[in-house]
């Protein structure tokens, strides 16, 4: 089969095969050099916000998931909100007071240069040996932005922001208390947000996937860019062509987290004949398009949310025959992300059904 890198530039598109024999090779490479085991799985997840916006942002997502507040605090330059719910990775809510953010060159794009500062930033991911795992990774010339910043409970390294989704990479290796972020080089934020009293939040549980937006283009190169930095890997790809999308899944054996990279199948040509995919990039640039939690009782729960005052995108689609239940919020004025509420039924391990696929592509078109 042609290598789809070497079509002429219209002809470019986007097919499996070759993606499939790169991710194999991705992989012997991960064994060879001795990354088994040294990679876990998420740890937490780092949203940017703008500065003025952190505690609005914090209490957005106290009443439109199972998150509790845990801690808010500050350095010198940066300051931290930490949510949490048990099993589940933490939310990290970071708006820097002072210095440059290395994610501005992402925002300049037409529905996102109001919030220059708002992204999902980083994924960050556990390692039981820090120094060794950035050996490993730095000898088969893999980037990282400086060296291991350590703190009272753990370490950490993170990728610079990478040009293909202006999203980091992170490494963490707890060394002291787990979970607990801030230390002797912080101080507390004078401030914290209440979980409000609604019931329905209980089922909602656990971070369960994200989903980044990449260009067509960058599909593949992105994809084997996380699979050399984790220890994910390439799992499946739905297309949808009528809207010119495919959602790509990759997951780590063991691991409740997926990150899902969705894409063009063929380039952004003009507003338009894009499609939903390529159109959101032209819009928010490359980016995490949203976050999904596992939810329980999914019918009520989405009724309960959309009666108090929670903006969706559509309608609660699929069902137990479809294997799944799963709803879209409206884009967050906070965060710039969509929430996803998910029910799986038993035996169904996907992230949406064939038919609702394209229903829900199509939803997100709105933005
Ligand atoms: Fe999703």
């Amino acid at each position: 089969m042609e290598h789809s890198g070497k079509r002429g530039p219209t002809e470019f598109y986007n097919e499996d095969a070759l993606l499939e024999q790169r991710a194999g090779l991705v992989l012997e490479e991960r064994r060879r050099a001795g990354l088994g085991g040294l990679v876990g799985g998420l740890a937490a997840i780092v949203i940017g916000v703008e500065r003025e916006q952190i505690e609005a942002a914090a209490a957005e997502l106290l009443r439109t998931t199972g998150y509790v507040f845990d801690t808010a605090f500050e350095d010198s330059g940066v300051q931290w909100c930490v949510l949490k719910r048990r099993g589940s990775a933490d939310i990290i809510l970071q708006a820097r007071k002072t210095g440059a953010n290395p994610f501005l060159k992402f925002s300049d794009f037409p529905k996102v240069r109001a919030l220059p500062n708002t992204r999902l930033e980083t994924f960050v991911f556990e390692t039981p040996d820090l120094a060794a795992y950035l050996e490993i990774q730095r000898g088969r010339g893999l980037g990282f932005d400086g060296e291991i910043a350590r703190h009272d409970n753990f370490l950490m390294v993170q990728t610079a922001p990478l040009e293909l989704t202006g999203i980091s990479y992170g490494f963490i290796e707890w060394t002291g208390e787990r979970g607990q972020y801030s230390g002797r080089d912080t101080q507390p934020l004078p401030w914290r947000v209440e979980k409000p009293s609604k019931p329905w939040l209980d089922n909602v549980g656990l971070l369960d996937h994200a989903a980044t937006r990449v260009r067509a283009r960058d599909r593949d190169p992105a994809i084997l860019e996380f699979m050399r930095y984790t220890n994910y890997t390439f799992d499946f790809s739905i297309y949808v062509p009528p809207l010119n999308s495919i959602t790509n899944v990759a997951r780590m054996a063991g691991a409740d987290f997926a990150l899902v990279f969705t894409s063009g199948i063929r380039p952004f040509e003009n507003v338009e004949t894009a499609g939903p995919t390529e159109k959101f990039i032209n819009n928010y640039g490359p980016r995490v398009h949203h976050i999904a939690f596992c939810t329980e009782r999914i019918e009520s729960t989405f009724e309960r949310l959309k009666s108090d005052g929670v903006g969706f995108l559509s309608d609660l689609v699929g069902g137990p025959e479809e294997g799944l239940h799963q709803a879209f919020t409206t884009t967050s004025a906070n965060t710039l992300l969509v929430t996803e509420y998910i029910h799986r039924y038993a035996g169904f391990d996907g992230f949406f059904t064939r038919s609702n696929v394209a229903q829900l592509t199509e939803a997100t078109a709105k933005q």
